[in-house]
């Protein structure tokens, strides 16, 4: 049995203020605890003062990103003991921002994932494919090809406690989400090729990601192989955040 998850990713957004008021927003309209596990990713900067928010409310604190070293002389970057250092459950990898604006590679993304497992943090690894390569037919080529990195560094027994999003890179930000029934069809085949490559798969949790919205949640979150989401713009607003978390 999967507990559901809604992870709210708040990208290059928020303020001071904004963890103080959204965060509180959140927590009051939160009511009676939800079946969901619900966590919420704002920017580095941002993580000690939404700790700080979120103590005792059972919401848990991701980061969007990591460095695949734990320490050192690496100018401007944030490593996983950090993270856990300032409360953080869950990191992040392999964001589709991350993978093209960044060029971060399959062989990178699988470092970070191992450094978070290191550290003793839950990765979310997203994956998915971009519109010319759904359109060319190679969907699972892509999504095998990004998984298989990691399966191939960290072991295939490893990856049953981390958390894998299927976020199709053209339904990200542009408010094209996939239909319940695409997205189902890729969570079965990332189940079945994690299951292949000797990942005890029924246990790992799937999200999906991409304009999610209140209106679409229930269809998508209702399909078998869906656990819940990784939600970006959604995430900004108590109300739209609340109604997708109590979709899951
Ligand atoms: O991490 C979240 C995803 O990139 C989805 O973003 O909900 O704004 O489409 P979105």
């Amino acid at each position: 049995m999967r507990q559901p998850m809604v992870a709210g990713n708040w990208k290059l957004n928020g303020s001071r203020q904004m963890v103080s008021a959204l965060l509180g927003d959140i927590l009051s309209g939160l009511g009676d605890p939800l079946t969901a596990e619900i966590a919420i990713c704002p920017p580095f900067v941002y993580l000690q003062e939404a700790r700080g928010a979120l103590e005792g409310s059972g919401v848990v604190l991701g980061a969007q990103d990591v460095c695949d070293e734990d320490e050192g002389a690496y100018t401007g970057e944030v490593s996983a003991p950090m993270l856990g250092d300032v409360g953080c459950r869950y990191v992040i990898v392999g964001h589709s921002e991350r993978r093209s604006l960044y060029r971060e590679t399959d062989e990178l993304v699988a470092r970070k994932f191992e450094a978070v497992m290191r550290a003793g943090l839950c990765p979310i690894l997203c994956v998915g494919e971009s519109l010319e390569e759904r359109n060319a037919g190679v969907t699972e080529a892509v999504v095998a090809r990004q998984l298989d990195a990691v399966v191939e560094l960290v072991g295939p027994e490893r990856i049953g406690e981390a958390v894998v999003a299927y976020e199709p890179v053209w339904a990200i930000g542009t408010g094209m989400t996939a239909s319940p029934e695409q997205a189902q069809a890729v969570h079965a085949y990332i189940r079945g090729r994690l299951d292949l490559a000797g990942v005890s798969a029924g246990s790992v949790r799937l999200l999906y990601g991409g304009s999610v919205k209140p209106e679409n949640a229930v269809e998508l979150f209702a399909m078998p192989d869906i656990d819940g989401g990784l939600i970006g713009g959604a995430s900004l607003q108590a109300e739209t955040f609340l109604a997708i978390c109590r979709a899951a």
